[in-house]
């Protein structure tokens, strides 16, 4: 977790750009923010706890340099304070390192330094980076030799970045945390990711693991961890600074669910021939599914769940994993393809299941958001949900880019008997979203039950999975209490905690024998005086037994599941939005988690 950025060559101007990436990359965290800037000899270090407004009301002027870092931070060793804020210094004060990772040996390393008489500020793990590095420097090394010196004690992950007072130049490493150059004219950037720099330059280096790279006045390089120059790859970025604004909105999160007819027109484009009757997924050549495990996290493991569900529905026997069981304890996997599912494509858990799955020889596909992400650049396939970068900490639009694109990965390896029908509905998909998003009255239904002990939602078939992603945006931008069930699952013991101060969100689409049941599980709730909102497109005959209808248009049923979930994004956020919460940095979250 936590990002970090750094920059040479905005002498003047440095200040100001390592504190706007630091406000591009706060969705990675935001417990605390803080800077270092070498100036000649002196080496500036302000930090503080809470968000970057906090650190931006303690800069004041006057700090100068030409040689800039800064870190934004998720809590993992030791609570959120100034003291614990990144960048750490050494003793002498000359050594300033900021890190995004966990160094595991990291006691051991804290013993032996405070031994030696080293004195510790904090309770984090990075201190004992820049205290490594200060002995090697007292030991008479360079500040390069000094920091790969460190880095070669470190085990864990690390995207470190170091500065030291009187060099003009960035030092950093890579393993296992993300870390992306930026090439400008006039300047060399790294960061966490991209939108930290995007506004300067489109140009970038993705860093692998075990990579060092040295920033200064003449420009970049990226060595191995003996020192050998490395040829790196430039990519150029596909996407605008502006898509990283709000745009207007009051919250990334309502930006980014408005964005989604056009995220899911771009996941679309070029893939799906109508006339032909075919999807063309170029970049996975003749694929073969024979079985599948989707390895996912969070929302992503949602959207693993409807994928499993579209893929076994067209006969390929698919399971759906949490990541980190699959890392831990790998199913035997003869013939399997490994699917990834990961909107950052850094997700630490996923990342170690994808690994698991090479390590034994199996093959891997990732479906992810992020171009140049680690899990993207392992793989062996990748197929890019195209869903444009995503700030908000809730994943929405990338949600709904999974589900549509695990829509084309079914159609295009085994197509359902209504193929035809099933096109016609993606086709039509981003405009339906569209007419959901002009039509809701999501906004009056969070109005009504504000003050809910606990919020339900229940679902059949390819809306269980609708039902727990309903929960998760609910609990974690609301704080409240909310769960998503099986709808045949009610019965079994959670309508014990049904009652008439908990609404119970019901997704029933079409007519056929899952509506029919579902309806029957609304009944059973409506009888203990449970509120229902019922998330419908009219064809069956829910309404009557539903105290809100939150609608949505006729549709294949494999996109319905993509329409209803709009509605509970919808019913979140304004939920939130009226509790005064803090919807696009939700407490104790982070958008990418790159810790297992
Ligand atoms: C969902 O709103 C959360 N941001 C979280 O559950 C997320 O989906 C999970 O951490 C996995 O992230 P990934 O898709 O980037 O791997």
């Amino acid at each position: 977790m936590c990002g970090i950025i750094g920059c040479v060559g905005r002498r003047g101007d440095t200040l100001d750009t390592v504190v706007h990436g630091l406000s591009k990359l706060e969705y990675r965290g935001y417990d605390s923010a803080g800077v270092a800037l070498v100036d000649g000899d002196d080496l500036h270090v302000v930090k503080k706890s809470g968000e970057l407004d906090a650190l931006r009301s303690v800069l004041g002027g006057g700090l100068e340099g030409s040689v800039g870092i800064g870190h934004t931070r998720w809590s993992t060793h030791g609570p959120p304070t100034d003291t614990n804020a990144h960048p750490h210094r050494d003793c002498t004060g000359d050594v300033a390192v900021v890190h995004n990772g966990i160094i595991e040996n990291y006691q051991t390393l804290r013993d032996e330094l405070g031994a030696a008489g080293h004195s510790f500020q904090s309770d984090t793990d990075t201190e004992v980076v820049p205290h490594l590095i200060e002995d090697e420097l007292a030991a008479g090394s360079s500040p390069e030799t000094a920091f790969r010196a460190a880095v070669a004690r470190l085990e864990g992950s690390y995207a470190l970045a170091c500065v030291v007072a009187g060099t003009e130049r960035v030092l950093v490493a890579r393993n296992d945390s993300p870390l992306v150059l930026g090439l400008a004219d006039d300047a060399t950037f790294l960061a966490s990711d991209v939108p930290a720099f995007r506004e300067f330059t489109d140009r970038v280096v993705y860093l692998e693991d075990g990579e060092f790279a040295e920033l200064d006045a003449d420009g970049w390089t990226v060595t191995d961890a003996d020192g050998v120059a490395i040829e790196k790859s430039v990519h150029t970025i596909e996407w605008d600074a502006e898509e990283t604004g709000k745009s207007g909105y009051d919250h990334f999160m309502l930006k980014e669910i408005h964005e989604q007819p056009r995220a899911l027109r771009q996941c679309l484009r070029g893939r799906v021939d109508e006339l032909g009757g075919r999807i063309t997924l170029e970049e996975l050549g003749e694929l073969a599914l024979d079985r599948v495990h989707l390895v996912a996290a969070g929302t992503s493991y949602h959207a693993a769940l409807y994928g499993a569900e579209l893929l076994r529905s067209s006969g390929v026997p698919a399971y759906p994993f949490f990541a980190h069981e699959y890392a831990t304890s790998p199913p035997p996997t003869e013939d399997a393809l490994v699917v990834g599912v990961s909107q950052s494509g850094e997700t630490a858990d996923t990342l170690a299941a994808t690994r698991e799955a090479q390590r034994r020889g199996v093959e891997t596909l990732a479906l992810t958001n992020t171009v140049g992400s680690t899990m993207a650049r392992e793989s062996d396939h990748v197929l890019y949900i195209r869903s444009g970068p995503e700030i908000g900490v809730a994943a929405t639009k990338t949600f709904a880019g999974q589900q549509t694109a695990f829509n084309l990965l079914a159609l295009a390896t085994a197509p359902p008997a209504d193929a035809r029908e099933l096109i016609a509905a993606l086709r039509d998909l981003p405009s339906d979203v569209q007419q959901v998003l002009d039509e809701s009255t999501a906004e009056a239904v969070a109005d009504v039950y504000l003050d809910s002990d606990a919020y339900f939602f229940i679902g059949r078939g390819l809306h269980y999975p609708v039902a727990l992603e309903g929960a998760l945006k609910m609990k974690e931008i609301t704080y409240e209490h909310a769960e998503g069930f099986a709808a045949g699952e009610l019965k079994h013991g959670p309508l014990a905690l049904v009652t008439a101060d908990t609404p119970v969100f019901a997704t029933v689409t079409g007519d056929g024998e899952q509506a029919r049941k579902t309806i029957g599980n609304v009944k059973e709730v409506e009888a203990r005086d449970a509120p229902v909102v019922a998330v419908t497109d009219g064809r069956s005959d829910v309404e009557r037994y539903a105290d809100h209808v939150l609608e949505i248009p006729e549709s294949h049923p494999r996109t319905a599941a993509i329409l209803s979930n709009v509605q509970l994004q919808l019913v979140s956020y304004y939920t939130a939005a009226k509790l005064g919460r803090s919807i696009d940095k939700p407490r104790n979250l982070a958008k990418s988690v790159t810790v297992e």
